[in-house]
């Protein structure tokens, strides 16, 4: 019996990939960069399984042009690189890496807000520069954090988490989301309110939308207008739910006070776009969820969902689980 050959369109941590090696025969893209799309279609043409990260778009075309694939294993929480419906309809089933990496992003989404607030990056490059001659007393004056009023876009996992560490800093919290989570409004002394009041009245603007055609652009150029001077926005979710250049105008005007951005659009941003040079805004490489510890996690759940997947079972965590035993996956096996 042979092995299902699968591609492993990037090299993750080995917690994922010996599981991976064990199971499949599999080639692993090598490079820093993800496969060009020429080289993910010819390489996942006669793969059972792929294991795919947020910068591979696994579309129609690549699902058709793949008539073996079964299973597309995400090595990520979001998928909006993914398209789901058109999986399901060809039996093809996706897993995303829920849970472990929860914590760990709003870790970073709240020391991206306190970077913000406290102007950290500044005094790095402002020591760095040879410019420190004293202690000022008006030195890189910023905002204060505790007792703040943060306002979360999005109450998922991910914003639930960010709130409990604003709650450490005696912050008030304030939340929009489509779902009402009355639960936590109690457990963790949260305060609903309709997107724009929020925007209205938050300190600090965090984003923990996932990517939909609902969000894309839901921090527009009208919703940054609500916004105090004084915000800071914060975005770990995916880069197009902001508007690019409405921030980079709200940024340039200071029509807000500032921006701290694990995640653009584009990705990656051109290092001489204005986003990285504007002294008010912090841009770091979409990192949130990257602690050593996370990512081996994420990459153990992406093999675990994608062996489930070359056996026809349930993912573990499965995005389209009814897509088992349907169109392609019920062809018989050869491993
Ligand atoms: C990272 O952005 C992820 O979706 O896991």
């Amino acid at each position: 019996m042979g092995k299902p050959r699968v591609f492993v369109a990037r090299v993750i941590p080995d917690a994922g990939l010996d599981r991976i090696r064990d199971f499949c025969d599999a080639t692993i893209w090598q490079d820093e960069l993800p496969p060009p799309r020429e080289v993910l279609l010819r390489e996942t043409r006669d793969a059972d399984g792929l294991v795919s990260l947020l910068t591979d778009r696994i579309d129609p075309e690549l699902m058709d042009a793949c008539p073996r694939l079964r299973v597309v294993s995400n090595m990520a929480v979001g998928f909006d690189n993914i398209d789901i419906p058109a999986a399901t309809a060809r039996g093809i089933l996706a897993g995303n890496t829920p849970g472990v990496l929860t914590e760990t992003t709003s870790d970073f989404a709240f020391a991206l807000l306190m970077a913000a607030a406290r102007r950290i990056v500044e005094g790095v490059d402002y020591v760095r520069a040879g410019r420190w001659q004293t202690w000022g007393p008006m030195l890189l004056m910023g905002a204060d954090v505790h007792h703040a009023t943060l306002g979360l876009v999005g109450l998922g996992r991910i914003g639930a988490e960010m709130a409990k560490r604003a709650k450490g800093f005696d912050m008030r919290v304030l939340y929009y989301d489509v779902v009402r989570r009355e639960d936590l409004e109690a457990s963790l002394g949260l305060t609903y309110a309709p997107l724009n009041d929020v925007l209205r009245q938050a300190d600090f603007v965090s984003v923990h939308t996932p990517l939909t055609p609902d969000t894309r652009h839901l921090i527009n150029r009208e919703r940054l207008g609500l916004m105090k001077p004084t915000t800071i926005l914060i975005n770990t979710s995916r880069g197009p739910v902001v508007e690019t250049d409405a921030l980079v105008e709200a940024l340039r005007t200071g029509r807000i006070a500032g921006a701290a951005l694990d995640v653009t659009d584009p990705e990656p941003l051109p290092a001489d776009h204005p986003l990285v040079s504007l002294p008010n805004c912090i841009v770091v490489p979409h990192i949130a969820s990257a602690s050593a510890a996370t990512r081996g996690k994420m990459a153990e759940i992406a093999a675990n969902n994608l062996i489930a997947g070359l056996k026809g079972e349930p993912l573990p965590a499965g995005l389209n689980n009814d897509a088992v035993g349907n169109g392609r996956n019920a062809l018989p096996r050869e491993w």
